[in-house]
């Protein structure tokens, strides 16, 4: 097994993502990966699937995705110069580590927060600050305040809204972080369509230290064709894209996402319909004897039950409906965490759900 020594023990103590339950297949009640339910509309796939039998396949796609970077521009009001798209955010936020951690390199992460980025910390030999959430799943600003002060974390990372305990920090608590810490604040606004708060993007003309990060794959109901952006001053870029994967956006998904900007009446009508189901899936949980249930600023929420969180999410799953368990995470014993689907999706879910209770 000599080959094993050749690869850092840093990677080799980490684990290997993967999603538990089933992949998807029809019939399936999958409420698990915070995806939008609905498909892109098939008038936009059959117009772009025929515009791409015309492309050439055989040629490399732009080195940085121009027509995608033009139409982002005008989208999110922000030159060019301070957009970088990626192969979904997730590749974005491997981006960004990249340019700023190595050996001992510290980075903050409220928890618990998406798993991926204290991943990512590791892989890069880097050093991950904990700071827990307040009780109530709040983010603690004043002990991030404190923890940076003290252990001067080269980045912060704030996913707001957060995942997986779909709680929100404030614009002006981000603020407050940036101007009482000389660390690189990255806001993963993964969630932000589905938030009743404001983005923290009118932060960027005074901040050089904030890195804002946006996907498709949520609201705009693209996670198979992998589109993610980061917004930031335009000399902050221009280091992040150094280290970045050239070519990494295909020119098909790029085509998708300016399509689906064009057409954002659609995205709108189906996100407010989100948000109501998802207000639906909190009252009614609610009201279930022995749940809690977290207040979210999103698309999906969590709750805990009685019951052991393993236990609960198989025999849901027996019932071919599938959630997340999220109770390995900190602060998260007996949860589960599930995110607003179709009317008939929510009610079968609720329905197994009170049967299994
Ligand atoms: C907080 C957060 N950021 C980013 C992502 C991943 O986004 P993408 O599909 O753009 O890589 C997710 C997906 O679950 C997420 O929860």
């Amino acid at each position: 097994m000599n080959y094993l020594k050749k690869i850092k023990p840093s990677v080799r103590a980490l684990e290997t993502y993967a999603v538990k339950g089933k992949t998807f297949q029809p019939g399936l009640i999958k409420l698990n990966q915070n995806e939008n339910p609905f498909d892109v509309p098939d008038e936009i796939k059959r117009e772009l699937t025929e515009e791409f039998l015309k492309r050439p396949w055989n040629r490399y796609p732009e080195v940085f995705p121009v027509d995608l970077l033009v139409a982002l521009s005008s989208y999110v009001r922000q030159d060019v110069e301070g957009i970088i798209a990626g192969n979904g955010s997730n590749e974005l936020m491997y981006t960004i580590l990249m340019a700023t951690v190595s050996k001992g390199t510290k980075v903050l992460i409220p928890s618990p927060s998406f798993f991926l980025y204290e991943k990512a910390v590791k892989v890069f030999d880097g050093e991950v600050v904990s700071v827990k959430m307040n009780d109530d799943l709040s983010f603690p600003t004043e002990k991030i305040l404190r923890s940076a002060r003290k252990e001067k974390p080269a980045v912060i990372v704030l996913v707001s809204p957060n995942s997986p305990t779909g709680q929100s920090i404030s614009i002006d608590d981000v603020e407050k972080i940036l101007d009482g810490t000389s660390s690189l604040v990255l806001v993963d606004e993964a969630y932000i369509e589905f938030s009743e708060r404001r983005s923290v993007q009118p932060l960027l003309e005074k901040h050089d230290r904030l890195v804002i990060l946006r996907t498709f794959s949520k609201a705009f109901s693209m996670a198979g064709l992998r589109i993610g952006y980061l917004l930031a001053q335009p000399a902050l870029c221009s280091e992040l894209l150094k280290p970045k994967i050239p070519f990494s956006v295909n020119a098909f998904s790029a085509s998708v996402a300016i399509k689906l900007m064009q057409r954002k009446e659609i995205i709108d009508e189906r996100i407010t319909f989100i948000k109501n189901q998802k207000k639906h899936l909190f009252n009614m949980l609610r009201s279930f004897e022995g749940v809690e249930v977290f207040p979210s600023d999103t698309n999906f929420l969590i709750f805990r039950t009685r019951y052991e969180a393993g236990t609960l999410f198989q025999r849901l799953l027996q019932r071919n409906v599938i959630v997340r368990d999220v109770s390995s995470y900190p602060m998260l014993e007996r949860t589960l965490r599930v995110n607003a689907g179709t009317e008939q999706e929510n009610k079968a879910f609720l329905a197994v759900l009170q049967e299994l209770l």
